[in-house]
């Protein structure tokens, strides 16, 4: 099925309005914002520097930053390609005061050449991601997180563990792809009804060069053929 880019653009802004209804949703929203404070306060830097990936409006980032559990001083960097969520996104963020340390970037996370002039990242978060990545490029991505990581860096991950898609085997794959990739399992935990994985690692091994062109993975929504 193809769709056009306005229909696409909408899908994403109607998923987010999930967030007020969708129990799963939130459950899932709890537990990455208990996982982003529990990576940034165990991070040794005393200045955590966060990217997200595809952040969409970046509420779990700013529900930890409102939650003030965290005991560092946070930067962050949002790559998110829907302008409408981005706006969102950035009204929210400045309406608390935190515009001069959260940037948003409307680009696309696919690819290396968005990412140019960041400093490496001490948490990455990937929510809402590999579910939406093929099979055959969750290795790629989870290979590339390497170039955007400092070393000791962490990273937070979701997938969703719908049955049409197989999402338990698909988390367990993504587990052994970050175990085989150079990453230590610092947690991992289902949302209770059992809707989605959450996880969270830390990166071991040494700072690695992003490329900067090129395409990191392929984002294929769920209603794409696949
Ligand atoms: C499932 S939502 C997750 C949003 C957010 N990370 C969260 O967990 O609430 C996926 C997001 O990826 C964004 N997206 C899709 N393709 C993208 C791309 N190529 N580059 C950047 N963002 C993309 C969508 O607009 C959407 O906001």
């Amino acid at each position: 099925m193809s769709i056009n880019k306005k229909e696409y653009a909408v899908g994403w802004q109607s998923w987010h309005e999930n967030y007020r209804n969708s129990l799963p949703l939130r459950a899932r929203l709890e537990e990455v914002s208990q996982q982003v404070t529990d990576a940034i306060n165990a991070i040794e830097s005393p200045r955590v520097h966060v990217l997200s990936l595809c952040s969409g409006d970046g509420r779990d980032l700013l529900k930890v930053l409102l939650s003030g559990n965290t005991n560092k001083a946070v930067d962050a960097t949002l790559i998110e390609l829907d302008p409408i969520l981005v706006e969102q996104g950035r009204e929210a963020f400045a309406e608390h005061g935190f515009s001069d340390f959260v940037q948003f970037r409307c680009a696309d996370a696919t690819l290396f050449s968005s990412y140019q002039d960041l400093p490496k990242a001490e948490l990455v978060m990937v929510c809402g991601v590999f579910g939406n990545v093929r099979a055959n490029h969750v290795e790629r991505l989870i290979f590339s997180l390497k170039g955007f990581c400092s070393p000791g860096a962490r990273v937070v991950w979701t997938r969703s563990l719908n049955e049409f898609d197989d999402g338990e085997a698909a988390a367990q794959r993504i587990r052994c792809c970050f175990k085989d990739t150079g990453f230590r399992e610092a947690a991992f935990k289902r949302t209770p009804e059992g809707t989605f994985a959450v996880g969270s690692l830390i990166y071991e091994g040494e700072q690695e060069r992003l490329p900067s062109t090129g395409q990191m993975f392929e984002f294929s929504a769920f209603w794409d053929v696949h």
